[in-house]
């Protein structure tokens, strides 16, 4: 018997202020050149989800996987801040972070990146990446010193039950999608995942503990040729009429003669019109992080992104927070409400990512203003809609977030507040936004749903529709030369 099973606390209170028993800590564990080697495996991984899930984003059509990666891409951004404070407490300074741990390894998450088909993504992503990482950190808990290794041992219990989650909100997304697939084309992504699955082997697992066995190296399947990043938004068959700006929310919001019930309806249409800020931030964080070739990269250090992913996620979350206002009241959104995607189609087609960057910053901090986001909120709580009120006041709280990091990031380049605001306010006007040409061109008819919306609503109520509300009839043409008031997402 080790004399350490001989050793007893004091009066049987519990030892080694709960890190584990006397036996666990007395234990072997890994030098310090081993837990970084994993922890460098596992800081790639993330970052490299991060990024892919951000590449794919914008052009994936189907809302709720949009909504999906958006977390996932804030909870990878947090995963890869705390390995990155992890690794520089371990007398590496968080630098080389960048560099290919295998080669394999970048050819399993380059195959996740260019995969085709939205189950093909998924497939990568939450049955074969996010388990593998799951399966890496659980066994650096059972081979590190829980005492000595503490601030690991911290962090990935942290981010476990995070990385479960994920899994298994990919595990329900991967079923859905399946449904209506081919068997020959099930199979063939089951193939495909099996290739993974022999890139990791190829790379001695995600952690790296195993030894590598590359004899049955698989030929890849997309990561053959150039990636082309995609970043025109795509929408699903929810939203039928993209260019359509046909109803001001904002001019019928700031109407005295409109009751705060009825604006909480143009509130709802506005939070879940925030489906385009993620779009748009995801462009501008994938071609600064990565570049795409041709376009400048951003150079700047990691809390930038980290801020702005989860800025990113705030802006899904408010869309989220729309789409369930709409809900609530029983309204069908995908039929009775025009969602738009102008704003970030023309920003991601039109604009560089620091041009992109500089409209947000001006458009958010906007929003500061008595007619912003105090002003929705008190419309919310006057209008009786408990749910209105609850949602604006946290949309408010996040935009002001949102203009502190801005603040942080974007106005600390220039020399003042309003030299900054001129450029945002510049690059804004360089978007070509036609009412008319998308008109023409058979784009959109702009046609207002607003009466069908209202008058649907009314049927709920069971009341006769108001007819000064019901003609409520102003599009975003009218206020076209005001840039600033063409479809404000916020
Ligand atoms: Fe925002
Ligand atoms: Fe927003
Ligand atoms: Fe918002």
């Amino acid at each position: 018997m080790s004399e350490i099973n001989r050793y007893h606390s004091y009066k049987g209170l519990p030892p080694l202020a709960g890190v584990g028993s006397f036996e666990r800590a007395a234990g072997p564990g890994l030098s310090i050149e081993d837990c970084v080697a994993r922890h460098k495996r596992f800081h790639y991984s993330c970052h490299r989800l991060w990024a892919l899930m951000l590449a794919r984003l914008t052009a994936e059509p189907i809302y709720e996987l949009k909504m999906g990666l958006s977390h996932h891409a804030y909870l990878a951004s947090e995963h890869v801040t705390l390995l990155r404070d992890r690794v520089a407490e371990m007398r590496h300074p968080p630098l080389g972070l960048d560099k290919v741990p295998h080669p394999e390894l970048e050819t399993l998450f380059d195959e996740i990146l260019m995969s085709e088909s939205a189950l093909e993504l998924l497939t990568g992503i939450y049955r074969v990446a996010f388990p593998a990482l799951r399966d890496g950190l659980k066994r650096h808990l059972v081979d590190s010193n829980p005492l000595v290794d503490a601030p690991s041992v911290r962090i990935f219990r942290i981010m476990l039950p995070e990385i479960e989650q994920m899994i298994e909100w990919g595990e329900s997304a991967v079923s859905a999608l399946q449904a209506g697939v081919s068997d020959q084309d099930l199979n063939r992504i089951e193939g495909w995942a099996d290739d993974l699955q022999l890139w990791l082997t190829g790379a001695g697992g995600l952690d790296g503990t195993s030894p590598a066995e590359n004899e049955k190296r698989p030929e890849p399947t997309f990561s053959n040729q150039p990636w082309k990043y995609d970043k025109s938004p795509r929408r699903d068959e929810r939203f039928p009429d993209p260019y359509n700006m046909g109803v001001h929310a904002e001019e019928f919001l700031y109407d005295d003669r409109f009751e705060d019930r009825d604006k909480v309806l143009m509130m709802y249409y506005k939070r879940l019109r925030e489906i385009d800020v993620p779009e748009m931030m995801a462009s501008i964080l994938y071609e600064m992080a990565v570049g795409t070739g041709d376009e400048e990269i951003g150079g700047h250090p990691w809390l930038f992104y980290r801020d702005l992913t989860r800025q990113l996620w705030d802006e899904a979350r408010h869309a989220m927070m729309g789409e369930v206002g709409f809900a609530k009241l029983g309204v069908d959104w995908g039929k009775d409400v025009m969602i738009n995607f102008t704003w970030s189609k023309g920003l991601n087609e039109q604009l560089t990512p620091t041009e992109r960057h500089a409209v947000l910053w001006f458009i958010e901090q906007g929003l500061m203003t008595k007619t912003g986001k105090r002003f929705e909120w008190e419309v919310g709580k006057k209008s009786g809609d408990p749910y209105a009120e609850l949602i604006q006041d946290y949309d408010w709280a996040d935009e002001v977030l949102h203009a502190r990091i801005g603040r942080d990031w974007y106005v600390k380049n220039f020399d003042s507040v309003k030299a900054a605001a001129e450029y945002g306010s510049a690059c804004w006007d360089k978007v070509m936004s036609d009412w008319e040409a998308w008109k023409r061109d058979g784009l959109t008819e702009h046609r207002n749903w607003w009466p069908d919306l209202y008058s649907g609503v009314c049927r709920l109520r069971g009341e006769e529709p108001n007819p000064e509300v019901l003609s409520f009839a102003e599009t975003y043409a009218a206020s076209r030369a005001d840039l600033q008031r063409i479809s404000a997402s916020g």
